[in-house]
């Protein structure tokens, strides 16, 4: 069920048997030759919208600009910064804790947001400390290459040029869920540089195709769906379990 598409006597009647909603999370920003500027907002929006249609749950529409300022240096990419993401995100927040969800699972599909999804938690959480107060609500961040056994998947996928930007991987779930917007470019070099990631003029010059160790032309619409269905398998009982758990009050008041 996807929040875009539900009324909100839907969404009530939702809420009458769970507290729970899975926020996709990503960026727009530069993939490399021949992978889209959603590729990080996509990925995570893709996957969870196949397994809330198959468990159930809710799904939040995608936060889809992130933190991206190193990659400016390529037209297209949008950036927040990350006080700006950390305020939204609070927003977000107390706008769905107004109707009664809480728990929030956020599924992150851009290494360069979790330092300042991590933030936002805390500036959530901070209050209730600061009160001695159990918080009312949880959050919880998960990056869908981290679920049990996806990060293997991939390795095994593709054991040459995965790399860390506009990898096969994730070039190939957007391929999957837009076949239309396959792109057929050749790389060079075959395999992308590595090295650190500091600002955007600095990104450019190490790596001048956007790319980062990886070979995204191995990337397949059919590679893609593989990699969907193993997401959504680890992903269902993860977010049931979270959704699942008893809140803090609620334990304080069973004692
Ligand atoms: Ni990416």
């Amino acid at each position: 069920m996807q929040l875009h598409q539900a009324s909100w006597p839907e969404v009530e009647t939702y809420l009458a048997r769970s507290k729970g909603i899975v926020i996709p999370i990503g960026s727009t920003e530069q993939h490399g030759p021949n992978g889209l500027l959603g590729t990080d907002a996509i990925c995570p929006e893709v996957m969870a919208k196949a397994a809330g249609d198959d468990a159930g749950f809710l799904v939040a529409p995608t936060f889809n600009v992130g933190v991206a300022q190193h990659h400016l240096g390529f037209p297209g990419t949008i950036t927040l910064t990350p006080a700006t993401m950390i305020a939204a995100i609070q927003d977000w927040l107390s706008s769905l804790r107004r109707h009664g969800f809480e728990r929030f699972y956020f599924f992150n599909g851009h290494g360069g947001n979790i330092a300042t999804i991590e933030a936002a938690f805390a500036e959530a959480y901070a209050p209730w400390s600061f009160e001695a107060d159990p918080a009312p609500f949880a959050c919880k961040l998960r990056n869908w290459w981290d679920l049990e056994g996806v990060d293997a998947y991939q390795n095994e996928l593709f054991p040459v040029g995965l790399g860390s930007h506009a990898t096969p991987s994730e070039v190939a779930v957007t391929y999957a869920a837009y076949p239309d917007a396959v792109k057929d470019v050749a790389m060079s070099p075959k395999i992308a540089p590595n090295g650190p990631v500091r600002d955007a003029a600095d990104y450019r010059a190490r790596f001048p195709d956007g790319r980062i160790g990886s070979d995204p032309s191995l990337a397949t619409p059919a590679l893609g769906e593989k990699i969907i269905a193993k997401v959504k398998a680890a992903l269902i009982p993860e977010v049931t379990a979270f959704f699942s758990e008893t809140a803090p009050a609620a334990r304080a008041a069973a004692e």
